[in-house]
């Protein structure tokens, strides 16, 4: 009943996993979006809540999401169905892996436009665009990208084709590879760039903002976008992780690899902080610039500095690359059901779910020209239009209720055996760790955050 192998492949150990997964949590989600929103939310106090949530939400439901992948052996849908027979429960859990098949088509659309932009800058800064730039002129560089439809489309479709090429050949084959040069190059790189910001920037003052939390800044608003992000870089709550989980071997050790993956994602995600907030400063610009803040601030000092052209090239390049090993894992459990259940060839189903990503795409295209309008969100202004409107949904309010409903699963719904059984933790402080943390806390503190965010607390 409990398969051990998938029929979609096997990595071949537990550093192949552990770097596909690292693949799929560090992406844009720690390079473009937490600087963003830990400039729109205040700074220190948005940090402190995020990391909180990631060591007390993300890493006990990451280790159960692997953990029901693992057991399941398939697409998140048909795992959920597995999952729910086995342990004589409602198939109404298969809707964890529904729920996550859609909120990967919304984050793939937004997300493909995104990796656009990074393609388009890693164009500039081969081409010399970043010379001596300033505040001044990296808000116009950015603004004529953003506000010329067509080229948004075409780098998106750039990104999708691309995505959609590597899908259809199955996630293991060069994954492992990639992301073995791609991470610490892209570490390197940070380190150079932070190594500027102290020279050159305001490191100061960047370091005080990421880092001194002023709890008055601090909005219900605030609050569930960090745990919402929490979600999102680490991959949790859409199936993911638990399809990665599905290709583990069985000896592996889930608590290891979840917190080194966590711990690599956190790491970059800071990293990449130190290096904005201190140009931000140096500059003029805006903590709360938005979703352009890596764009407007990076290019800064590439223009400045020796080498920039390599460096800057070299940089967008990469994040182009750990956007790709993040979009692949977004569209994965998709492809795999269609696999599963419809018989579908590996290349048909990709290119049916890259059609369909690369459709909504185009509603994130015109959200920063044609189509923006302007809403509130937790008495917060979005002038983004449908790209904030799928960003917010997704990210503050999917993945933390898919994320909800693994824990539950796992922590009240699944027999205490199959757990103990699957993480191999004994009966010891660990396991009894985990499962206060996935009965209890981790729930808790996302229903708490949902009552907070809608007024009810
Ligand atoms: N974790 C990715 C990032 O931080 O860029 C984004 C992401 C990938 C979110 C896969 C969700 C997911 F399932």
């Amino acid at each position: 009943m409990v398969a051990t192998t998938s029929i979609h492949g096997m990595w071949t150990t537990r550093l192949a996993f552990i770097l596909a997964a690292t693949g799929s949590a560090v992406g844009l989600g720690n390079v473009w979006k937490f600087p963003y929103i830990t400039g729109e939310n205040g700074g220190g106090a948005f940090v402190l809540v995020y990391i909180l949530c990631v060591s007390m939400i993300g890493i006990p439901i990451m280790m159960a999401e692997i953990m029901l992948g693992r057991r399941g052996r398939q697409s998140p849908i048909n795992t959920m169905r597995t999952l729910a027979h086995a342990e004589d429960r409602h198939g109404f859990w298969q809707l964890i892996g529904w729920g996550g098949v859609i909120a990967g088509f919304l984050i793939i659309s937004y997300y493909s436009v995104i990796a656009g932009w990074a393609i388009a800058y890693a164009f500039r800064a081969l081409g010399g665009s970043f010379t001596s730039l300033t505040g001044e002129t990296a808000k116009d560089l950015f603004g004529a990208l953003t506000g010329d439809p067509e080229r948004l489309l075409a780098w998106h479709t750039i990104f999708m084709v691309m995505t959609t090429i590597v899908i259809s050949r199955g996630v293991r084959s060069g994954l492992e590879q990639a992301v073995r040069v791609l991470m610490p190059a892209l570490f390197g790189l940070l380190l150079v760039l932070v190594g500027y910001a102290l020279t050159s920037g305001n490191f100061m003052d960047g370091l005080r903002f990421l880092f001194v939390p002023d709890f008055g800044a601090l909005s219900a608003g605030a609050i569930i976008t960090a745990m919402g992000h929490a979600f999102f870089t680490l991959s949790l709550g859409m199936g993911a992780i638990m399809m990665y989980g599905s290709y583990l071997p069985a000896s592996a050790s889930i608590t290891r690899s979840t917190i080194i993956i966590a711990l690599m994602d956190t790491l970059v995600a800071l990293l990449a902080g130190m290096a904005i907030f201190p140009i931000v400063f140096a500059n003029g610009l805006e903590p709360g610039a938005g979703p352009g803040l890596v764009f407007l601030t990076l290019p800064i000092a590439f223009g400045n500095m020796p080498g920039g052209l390599l460096f800057g090239t070299l940089f967008f390049v990469l994040l182009v690359f750990a956007a790709w090993t993040s979009a692949i894992s977004l569209i994965e459990p998709a492809v795999a059901w269609l696999v599963e259940n419809q018989g579908f060839a590996r290349v048909r189903a990709s290119v049916y779910v890259g059609i369909v990503a690369w459709l909504l795409g185009i509603m994130t295209v015109l959200s920063f020209n044609d189509w923006a309008f302007s809403f509130d969100f937790a008495g917060e202004a979005k002038t983004n239009g449908v790209f904030d409107l799928v960003d917010i949904l997704t990210a503050n309010f999917m993945l933390p209720l898919g994320g909800l409903a693994m824990a539950l699963f796992a922590g009240w719904f699944m027999a205490r055996a199959s757990t103990q059984d699957e993480l191999a933790l004994g009966q010891g402080p660990a396991y009894r760790l985990w499962r206060v943390l996935i009965r209890y806390i981790a729930p808790l503190a996302v229903v708490l955050v949902f009552f907070n965010a809608v007024g009810l607390l």
